[in-house]
């Protein structure tokens, strides 16, 4: 038992699939997994475990935000033996090349969180996808011929943020913005585990764009499979 994840050990497998949103791992599990069952409801954070095409595969809530991941991610990490830990989430596009419905397979995850601060204090660190991970997912959306890219995100502590932190990223060649991938990435390096983000993007933050509800369905879809796939092929 963890003090977030109710679960025994062992009840979790090697490979972790994080949406943000508990809802979208109970819906993981039922429509991809085989055999699910859930280890895990305090606070809703729903967790299960069951097998892709053979292989033990989890998917874990994380909420939303560097600080409610941060919480799941060292509890899957320190107490559940973890190795490997694929975010599946969403981003607003920043980039100018970069459409709705892409997928962006994120290299490396610029942050503005105090969290970075805490830990490294005037120090700057990069976190950064691993590279097995990313390379095989990679291979992966062109072998299921799924059209991703491969780009950094910048992880924001606010949502409605109004002091447009963005137009920096942008400047700098980032091409989504999301609110978690650069604690997951600094959680990998700090256990010594293998840690990507793959993510849809749901909406444009310079046009204000959104997907429609069945746009968002269908890419979800493709990033679920993208991610799975990966899973199955470290
Ligand atoms: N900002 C931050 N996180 C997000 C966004 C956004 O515009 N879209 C999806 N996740």
């Amino acid at each position: 038992m963890s003090t977030h994840i109710g679960a025994p050990s062992g009840a979790v497998a090697e490979t972790v699939l994080l949406p943000g949103d508990p809802l979208r791992a109970k819906f993981i599990a039922e429509n991809f997994l085989d055999g699910a069952e859930c280890y895990n409801e305090v606070r809703g954070m729903l967790g299960f475990t069951g097998t892709y095409k053979g292989r033990r595969i989890s998917v874990q809530g994380t909420g939303m935000g560097q600080p409610s991941l941060s919480i799941y991610v060292h509890e899957l990490f320190s107490d559940y033996g973890v190795m490997n830990a694929i975010r599946i989430g969403t981003c607003g596009a920043v980039g100018e090349s970069t459409r709705l419905r892409d997928i962006i397979i994120a290299n490396a995850a610029c942050s503005d969180s105090s969290l970075q601060n805490q830990r490294f204090g005037g120090l700057h660190f990069a976190p950064s996808a691993d590279f097995l991970l990313l390379d095989t997912a990679w291979h992966a959306s062109a072998n299921l011929g799924i059209k991703a890219v491969v780009a950094p995100c910048a992880s924001s502590d606010r949502f409605y943020d109004d002091n447009q932190n963005w137009k920096v990223w942008r400047k700098y060649g980032v091409a989504g913005i999301e609110m978690e991938s650069a604690e997951l990435y600094t959680l990998a390096a700090e256990f010594g585990r293998r840690a990507l983000s793959v993510l849809t993007v749901s909406d444009n933050i310079a046009t204000g764009e959104e997907c429609s509800a069945e746009e968002r369905q269908t890419s979800f879809r493709d990033m679920m499979r993208l991610a799975l796939e990966t899973a199955v092929r470290i």
